[in-house]
């Protein structure tokens, strides 16, 4: 499974760590940035991540900034994106199991690394259930 990864400059730490994680559990990873500890802005990240998941160039996305509501409100703008904020394993567990997010967003500044760690585990082994909540997602498009 290829897993697309993206933060600005508040996620950047939490985006490394996450990358080299997932690549010690197997999973292949493209960096779509930031890579510079310097202020940016996330929409150019975001958009990068979003456009590559809507493409199929990457399975799954993952997406780091200060509150992780900038890189949701952003990847949220692609059709083809189900972007879900997540500050802990439950919800984590919950956006797969009933959003069928294809792309976890976190607060890097507002959760440990232990806690992200968590719920990037959760979230990539919890199936989605479907039935009920493929109509409601079948319903958020306008
Ligand atoms: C950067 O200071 C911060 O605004 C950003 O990381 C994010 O929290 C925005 O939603």
């Amino acid at each position: 499974m290829k897993i697309g990864v993206c933060s600005d400059h508040a996620g950047l730490e939490y985006k490394s760590r996450t990358i080299s994680y997932l690549l010690g559990k197997g999973y292949e990873i493209v960096n779509y940035g930031t890579d510079s500890p310097e202020s940016c802005d996330y929409p150019d990240y975001a958009h990068a991540l979003a456009t590559a998941v809507e493409k199929g160039e990457v399975d799954l996305g993952i997406a780091y900034c200060g509150t992780g509501n900038g890189m949701a409100i952003t990847l949220n703008h692609h059709r083809g994106i189900r972007a879900g904020l997540a500050w802990n394993s439950e919800i984590g567990r919950l956006v797969k199991e009933h959003n069928n997010a294809n792309v976890l967003v976190m607060p890097a500044r507002f959760i440990s690394w232990r806690m992200a760690q968590s719920i990037i585990r959760t979230w990539l082994n919890t199936p989605f259930a479907g039935g009920r909540h493929q109509r409601r997602i079948d319903k958020i498009p306008l």
